[in-house]
C-alpha cells in the first residue's frame, strides 16, 4: 500500500441477491446489469472497482441515479459487505475488522453527511453537533466548546439553541457538516450532501466545504450526480455507470479527454472556461518559444478560472499569459494557441 493513499479499493464487487458469488464470473465475462437481473434475478451494484484515494484529497464519485454511488461509499465504512474484493483504509482491510474494531473505526475515523441531513429533531443545533462527542463520553464542557467551534466555522453562531425545523435546508446541512467535523474524523463521507439544496445555497455549501478542506485536509469522499459540482470540488473524479467505473481522473482529464460516450454526454454542456483554472491547463517554460517569452505578457493567478481573464486576453492580446502561484512567482504559462485549443475542443 502506498503511504500516500488513505483508501485503496481493489477488485470490489457487489451483487445484490441471495446467491451472488457464482455470478461474479458471469459479470466478468460481460454479462450486463440488465441481463443479470433478467436471467438471474440479482442486481449488479458494483463491478470490479479499483480506486486509490490519496490522503487529504477530495474524491468525487459521480454517476446517474442507480449507478452504484451510494453502494460504493457505504463499502468504505462497511455499512455494506462486498460480494468480493478489498477495501483498504490506512493499510488495513476493513473487511477483516472485528465487530468491535469496526464500530470503533466508524465512530472515530469516519463521519457521514447525508442528503436528508438526518438531524435529531428534538435536539438543538448544539446537541446535534455534540451528539457524537456525548456518545464518546467527552467531558460536557469540552464537548460544548468543541461543538461551538464547529458551529462557528459553518457560520451558525447564534443558532446553537434552535431546533432543526426552525432552520432552512441550507442551515440544517451546515449543522450536518458541523456534526461530522466535531468528531474530528480522518475521512468524511458525503452522499449527495448538497443535492437537495437550492442552487445558491448549494454554491455556498460548496464554498464552505472547499474553504474548510483547504485548512483541515481531511480525506473526503463526495458523491454527486452533478458534473459542475464534481468539477468544482474534486481533486479526482470517478464516474460510475451501471456499477462499473467508466473513467477516473482530474477535471482536466474528464473534460478534455472523455473516454466513453456516457462521460462525453456528461461533459458536453459544461462551460469549460468557468471550470478550468489557469493552473489546470498551464504549460511549462520548455513548451513556450523564446519569442513568446520575450513578448508582452499578462499576469493571472493560478486559481483564476479562464472565464475570469479571457476577455482581457481577447482585448489586450498579450503574447503570453503568465500564471502566478500563491507567492506571486510564475508557476507556468499559457500561450494564446493553448487557450484557444482548450476552449475550442
Ligand atoms: N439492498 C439492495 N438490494 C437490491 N438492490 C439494491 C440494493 N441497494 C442498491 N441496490 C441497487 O444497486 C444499484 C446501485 O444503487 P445505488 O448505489 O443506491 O445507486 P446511486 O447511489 O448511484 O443512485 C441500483 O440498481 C439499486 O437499485
Ligand atoms: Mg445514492
Amino acid at each position: 500500500m502506498s503511504s500516500d493513499n488513505k483508501i485503496e479499493i481493489r477488485k470490489l464487487y457487489k451483487i445484490f441477491g441471495p446467491n451472488p458469488l457464482p455470478l461474479i464470473d458471469k459479470v466478468n465475462n460481460g454479462m450486463s446489469k440488465d441481463q443479470l437481473l433478467e436471467e438471474h434475478k440479482h442486481v449488479l451494484g458494483l463491478s470490479d472497482i479499483h480506486l486509490d484515494i490519496p490522503n487529504q484529497s477530495l474524491q468525487v464519485i459521480m454517476g446517474l441515479s442507480g449507478s452504484g454511488k451510494s453502494t460504493l461509499i457505504r463499502h468504505i465504512n462497511r455499512l455494506i459487505e462486498p460480494t468480493s474484493g478489498e477495501m483498504m483504509v490506512d493499510g488495513q482491510d476493513v473487511l477483516t475488522l472485528s465487530q468491535n474494531d469496526l464500530l470503533d473505526f466508524r465512530k472515530n475515523k469516519t463521519a457521514m453527511v447525508f442528503q436528508k441531513f438526518a438531524l435529531l429533531p428534538h435536539k438543538t443545533v448544539l446537541q446535534n453537533v455534540s451528539f457524537g462527542l456525548f456518545i464518546k463520553k467527552f467531558d460536557p464542557l469540552e464537548a460544548e466548546k468543541q461543538s461551538m467551534h464547529w458551529i462557528d466555522r459553518v457560520g451558525l453562531l447564534g443558532f446553537e439553541h434552535r431546533y432543526p425545523q426552525q432552520l432552512s435546508g441550507g442551515m440544517q446541512q451546515r449543522v450536518g457538516l458541523a456534526r461530522a467535523l466535531a468528531n474530528d474524523p480522518d475521512i468524511l463521507l458525503m452522499d449527495e450532501a448538497f443535492s437537495a439544496l437550492d442552487p445558491l445555497i448549494r454554491k455556498d455549501m460548496q464554498d464552505i466545504l472547499l474553504e474548510l478542506q483547504s485548512e483541515l485536509k481531511k480525506t473526503v469522499v463526495f458523491i454527486t450526480h452533478d458534473l459542475d459540482e464534481a468539477l468544482k470540488l474534486g481533486d479526482n473524479i470517478a464516474i460510475l455507470k451501471d456499477g462499473s467505473m467508466d473513467q477516473e481522473g482530474d477535471a482536466v482529464n474528464i473534460l478534455l479527454s472523455p473516454k466513453t460516450e456516457y462521460v462525453r454526454k456528461f461533459v458536453e454542456d459544461v462551460n469549460r472556461s468557468r471550470v478550468l483554472k489557469a493552473k489546470n491547463i498551464m504549460q511549462n517554460s520548455s513548451e513556450i518559444s523564446k519569442d513568446l517569452m520575450n513578448g508582452q505578457s499578462m499576469k493571472v493567478k493560478g486559481d483564476d478560472v479562464i472565464e475570469k481573464f479571457i476577455d482581457r486576453v481577447v482585448v489586450d492580446k498579450p503574447t503570453l499569459v503568465e500564471v502566478l502561484g500563491e507567492d506571486g512567482s510564475a508557476i507556468g504559462y499559457l500561450s494564446a494557441e493553448r487557450l484557444s485549443e482548450i476552449l475550442r475542443k
